[in-house]
């Protein structure tokens, strides 16, 4: 039965595809080939079989429980670890047992978090974002989907797309930054990199947006906890970055741990069904993160598991993360409780889902890609590429970097000096015997002027000292309230500066740290973020000036902890100019956008080719930039924009759109931005997209804090 089910779809699809259809009917076509195919398969299915399909497991390997529950039908779907996968080996032989030792031969979907890299592990996501460059998050994705794919992975727990504001916060890491535009543009990319045009073809895999929704916002920074967030600034600020991953064509959405007012995200019916499901048109499934069901319990909204499972199915949770609250599902509909509509809607789009990944048509993963799997040279490269270009430069103290063309004495010291262990928190199979130290990148790109020691001496002429955070300072259930180095690194700083030679600070961090006491004992600071593979040769690409720093903050930097939450586009009060405490601005240290470069890029000619627009209308702004030196450098232009008057208060500025531009010594370019009046709509009150007339401020800018300005006018 199965196979011939296979054969009818196979013929009916070629047929399909034959014909000189567009790729975008094309596509429907095959959508509504699978939903018939979902829709007979449904029917076949008993009750315990369709509850089978909505748990997800948790199981290191293959025992003879797992066994006995795959023959039962009660799996529907693996994951097995943060830092580990199942050898293709083992994974086919799961999925065997489910193909051919089940009365319905269903395939499993394999699981796992593909964050920034599976073997060849890229910066963290928070440092892909400060590259500013769609482009190179979604080939780093694509990498990392060829590499997980070949090793049996089929859905990767993927782009983390929370905007995320509270550096206390540890997942910050795994975040796009505190900017909602963004975080959308990026997990549109983030999507296309692992799903591609056809999630079935070879080395792609199912995109899982998360987490959905407003678990960046967790109340005083720490993980798992509450969260108070109006309507309105989830609609203007956490949920565009999921509609625009929905709209890429994620096939996943993973729903959050977080309480949102009072409903906890994986019992919140009218953000999972009313806005996910319905407002954005999401069809694919809906899966809890991990235990967040039966957590439901905890949270004080479900007294037992049964209540858990049926809030968490009704709120529109169509697969239960690693508890196995869904088995009470069975008896809830045969008693009466719960209409099998709900299973089917469930099971439905999973099963929509499996077949959009191929898995029916292909269970079994190749053993012959496994090899192709490894970090490459290429792969490297890319690798190498996207860490110097998320770097970011926060000093340069009489442009003491690069270090080039001079006979010089470098020390290289400091806790991270000789540290593998820079892969951030999600590592997969990343390891750390293939990571190039600070100290090995800055020794093996060395010209013969150089000298590296790993100790400062009489010779020494420049310190580069590396410092940071280990991996398990940041990330999941990894909030700190003290946001400054750890291990009195500062200390080991100031005492490095009483050797009076000029220190180089490079930072490996998870997060925007207070740096006040670091900028104090460096002539430069280099934001290194957790670089991953590459983490030396992309480093000594910006310290001897192969490249140039060109990575701008995708966070703003605070002064201290006491100022958070510190972002960039916060809404006015009604007394601006007394925003400051009595003991520190309300300017953090470092604002969005900002990063140096050996360059001097200057802004000039503002030109706003309008005063006034209609309100079906566009207008050009545009600035000429120069690169005033004698290097080759890359600027990000940034673009912002402020409503001065809304129905609603608004952002004091929010980016509109930006620029990622190579300029040669002295060369100048004039940027031109495009605004039509639908990038300037607010939200009215039923949170849809209007355009109201006023007056706005524009800015082309080098960062958030200033920018050369001009204005112009939505008429009445
Ligand atoms: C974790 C994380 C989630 C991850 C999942 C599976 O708790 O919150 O991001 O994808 O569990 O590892």
């Amino acid at each position: 039965m199965n196979n011939l089910k296979i054969i009818f779809f196979s013929i009916t699809l070629t047929f399909l595809l034959a014909c000189n259809t567009t790729p975008e009917s094309n596509e429907i076509k095959v959508d509504e080939l699978i939903m018939s195919k979902v829709d007979s398969l449904l029917k076949l299915m008993s009750l315990e079989e369709k509850v089978g399909q909505l748990s997800q497991r948790f199981s290191a390997g293959l025992d003879n429980k797992l066994s006995d529950d795959i023959k039962n039908g009660q799996v529907g779907s693996l994951l097995n670890g943060r830092k580990n996968f199942y050898t293709v080996k083992e994974r086919n032989k799961i999925q065997k047992i489910a193909i051919e030792e089940t009365r319905l031969g269903i395939p499993i979907i394999f699981g796992h978090d593909v964050i920034h890299g599976f073997r060849t592990i890229f910066p963290i996501s928070l440092a892909q974002s400060c590259t500013w460059s769609p482009k190179l998050i979604e080939r780093a994705n694509s990498v990392a989907a060829s590499e997980a794919a070949a090793n049996g992975v089929d859905w990767a727990f993927a782009p983390m797309v929370d905007v995320s504001r509270d550096p206390r916060w540890g997942r910050i890491a795994e975040s796009y930054g505190e900017d909602t535009y963004l975080n959308a543009i990026f997990s549109k990319a983030a999507v296309n990199g692992f799903q591609g045009k056809d999630v079935s073809s070879e080395g792609k895999v199912i995109a899982c947006l998360k987490h959905f929704v407003g678990y960046g916002a967790a109340t005083g920074g720490r993980d798992y906890q509450y969260t108070e967030i109006s309507d309105r600034t989830m609609h203007e600020v956490y949920l565009p970055s999921f509609e625009a991953g929905v709209n890429a064509g994620a096939l996943t959405v993973m729903s959050a741990f977080n309480d949102i007012n009072g409903v906890p995200a994986t019992a919140n019916k009218k953000y999972i069904r009313k806005t996910l499901k319905e407002k954005m048109n999401f069809n694919g499934f809906v899966v809890s993160d991990w235990d967040a069901v039966e957590e439901l319990i905890k949270h004080g909204i479900a007294s037992d598991k049964r209540e858990a499972a049926l809030l968490a199915i009704n709120a529109g949770v169509d697969m239960e993360m690693k508890t196995l609250t869904y088995q009470k599902l069975t008896e809830e509909v045969k008693a009466n409780n719960l209409s099998e509509n709900i299973i089917d809607e469930a099971v439905g789009r999973i099963l929509f889902v499996k077949y959009k990944k191929g898995l029916f048509k292909n269970p079994y993963t190749s053993l012959t890609n496994v090899d192709k799997a490894n970090p490459t040279l290429e792969k490297r490269k890319l690798a190498r590429q996207i860490a110097s270009e998320s770097m970011v430069l926060l000093k340069n103290k009489e442009n003491i970097l690069p270090l080039k063309n001079k006979k010089i004495n470098i020390a290289v010291v400091g806790l991270f000096a000789n540290e593998t262990n820079v892969m951030g928190w999600w590592q997969s199979l990343g390891k750390n015997e293939e990571v190039v130290t600070p100290y090995s990148g800055l020794k093996n790109n060395a010209d013969s002027n150089i000298t590296i020691t790993k100790e400062v001496n009489s010779k020494t002429d420049v310190i580069i000292a590396c410092v940071g955070e280990s991996s398990t300072l940041f990330g999941e259930n990894h909030s700190r309230t003290n946001i400054k180095l750890p291990n009195n690194q500062e200390a080991f700083l100031n005492k490095l500066k009483k050797k009076g030679k000029p220190i180089i600070t490079v930072v490996f961090n998870g997060r925007p740290l207070d740096l006040t006491g670091v900028l104090e004992s460096s002539e430069a600071v280099l934001i290194g973020w957790h670089p991953g593979i590459e983490t030396g040769n992309a480093l000594a690409d910006l310290i001897y000036g192969k490249s140039n720093p060109s990575g701008k903050l995708t966070t703003s930097f605070p002064k201290s902890v006491g100022q958070i939450p510190v972002y960039y586009n916060q809404r006015n009060s009604g007394r601006p100019h007394q925003s400051n405490y009595r003991d520190e601005t309300s300017k953090p240290l470092f604002p969005f956008g900002f990063g140096l470069s050996y360059s001097n890029f200057e802004y000039d000619n503002l030109i706003v080719s309008k005063e006034k627009l209609n309100r079906k209308d566009s207008l050009v702004i545009s600035a000429q930039i120069t690169n005033n030196s004698n290097v080759q450098g890359t600027e990000i232009v940034q673009l912002y924009v402020q409503d001065i008057v809304g129905s609603t208060t608004r952002p004091v500025k929010e980016l509109k759109g930006f620029r990622k531009i190579t300029l040669a010594p002295n060369e100048s370019k004039v940027v031109n931005f495009t605004l039509k009046t639908n990038d300037l709509t607010v939200l009215n009150d039923n949170f849809i997209p209007i355009i109201e007339p006023g007056k706005f401020n524009v800015w082309i800018s080098t960062n958030s804090d200033k920018g050369l300005k001009g204005s112009f006018e939505i008429e009445k």
